[in-house]
């Protein structure tokens, strides 16, 4: 298994492997994917491997829709089994490689990093191991299932070549080896493309719109949208193009979501009803404590036009209703109670006073953040 080693980076120490992506791929070359990261793409689209067969990981975290859901009417996802649904937004898995283990910044006196949107699994590895398992996604009993499923798949052989024979003989190794190859895919170049309009500005091969630049500006500054100040928008001291998200996490007060399945599911899966609240890094296995309830973690907006519904709860249908709610939450009516009322942030949003001509601006630039751009047809 890869060893973590961290460098201090912007504020945060991000896992070295990122800077060795980059330095490989360059910034906007597609690198073929090693055989490693070939047999978790395998795995990563493999209908068969949940019970009954039919759904994968690429189910919720499609490419086509930025690695997020494409059922984007639904704010949250329906697992294999119908009528079973998750209690959170399914988030991308594109650049999430990028998050370091959970730790506690005393400096800041903050959690950062993590996996999930209560950072309760450490890293990549330890994230895919879930979803196999959990009953309202892809439902199988134990991970001796699983690995049966593996054993028969088309790619098996692979394991051998990879990790040396016998890889799949006993059921705890070769559940490892799954998450392994898995991680191994969402780190690389096909996942993590660094090829959106705005990346291409940053390189100097791409021009922005009035509008866009103007939405950048807006962004950025910290007397208007103050969105740097979460959704990182620049490298410093580094040739890593910016994240938009430092991993840290923070309540927004969002709105619950009325529409959430998980109100309407079984006493099994949620015996509290409509009464049950989502306390986030709070309530997370590894945190636990309740001065972080209702703390999410900080959303990449890299592929955000295309992941709709957004935020913890998929509260809101588009990127204008975010804003619209950053903008006036302190202000208007029309936002209902906050999910969970402790430890909201009440310094950098709520009351931004913004225009309608700014909020569209910001839209416009968030916009030139989906990954695919295509430079020569589109530059002038
Ligand atoms: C039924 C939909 C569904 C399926 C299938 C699914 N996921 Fe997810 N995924 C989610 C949801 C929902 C979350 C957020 C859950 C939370 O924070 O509690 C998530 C979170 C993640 C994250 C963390 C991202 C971040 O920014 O913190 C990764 C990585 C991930 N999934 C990878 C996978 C892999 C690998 C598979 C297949 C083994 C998979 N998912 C299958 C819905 C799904
Ligand atoms: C104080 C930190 C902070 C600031 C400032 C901030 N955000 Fe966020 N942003 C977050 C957090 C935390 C979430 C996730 C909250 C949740 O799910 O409850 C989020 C979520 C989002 C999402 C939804 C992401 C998704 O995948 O669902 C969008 C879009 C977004 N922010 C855009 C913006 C814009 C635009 C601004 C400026 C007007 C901004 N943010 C300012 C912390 C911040």
């Amino acid at each position: 298994m890869e060893k973590y080693h961290f460098v201090k980076i912007m504020k945060y120490r991000i896992p070295l492997f990122s800077l060795l992506l980059l330095s490989t791929s360059g910034l906007f070359a597609a690198e073929a994917l090693t055989d490693l990261q070939n047999l978790g793409k395998s795995i990563f689209f493999d209908p068969t491997l949940s019970e009954p067969a039919g759904q994968s990981c690429a189910s919720c975290h499609d490419p086509v829709h930025g690695f997020a859901d494409p059922d984007q009417h639904l704010p949250t996802s329906e697992g294999v089994i119908k009528g079973l649904f998750g209690s959170r937004n399914t988030p991308s898995v594109a650049y999430a490689a990028f998050s370091p283990e959970l730790f506690f910044d005393p400096e800041e006196e903050h959690f950062v990093g993590g996996q999930f949107l209560d950072g309760r699994s450490a890293n990549l590895e330890e994230q895919a191991q879930g979803p196999f398992l959990n009953p309202v996604e892809m439902a199988n009993p134990d991970i001796k299932s699983v690995v049966r499923k593996i054993r028969k798949a088309p790619y098996a052989a692979k394991f051998d070549k990879i990790f040396g024979s016998g890889a799949l003989k006993y059921t705890d190794v070769a559940y490892d080896h799954i998450a392994s190859a898995i991680a191994a895919y969402q780190r690389s170049s096909e996942v993590n493309q660094f090829t959106s309009k705005y990346d291409y500005y940053l390189a100097g091969k791409a021009a922005l719109t009035a509008e866009e630049r103007f939405g950048l500006e807006l962004f950025e500054a910290e007397d208007k949208g103050n969105c740097a100040a979460c959704h990182i928008s620049k490298s410093e001291n580094t040739d890593m193009p910016p994240l938009f998200t430092d991993f840290t996490y923070d309540n927004l007060g969002v709105p619950k979501n009325p529409e959430n399945p998980i109100y309407k599911m079984d006493k099994q899966f949620n015996p509290y009803g409509d009464a049950i609240v989502d306390k986030g890094l709070g309530a997370s296995i590894r945190v636990g404590r309740s001065e972080h309830n209702g703390k999410f973690k900080v959303n990449t907006l890299r592929n955000i036009d295309k992941t709709a519904p957004y935020m913890h709860n998929g509260v809101f249908a588009t990127l204008k209703e975010v804003v619209d709610f950053y903008n006036t939450r302190d202000v208007s009516d029309k936002w209902g109670e906050p999910e969970v009322s402790e430890n909201i942030n009440n310094e950098e949003l709520g009351d931004l006073k913004l225009s309608d001509e700014e909020v569209d601006a910001i839209v416009a630039f968030m916009k030139t953040l989906t990954d695919g751009f295509q430079v020569d047809s589109k530059t002038k």
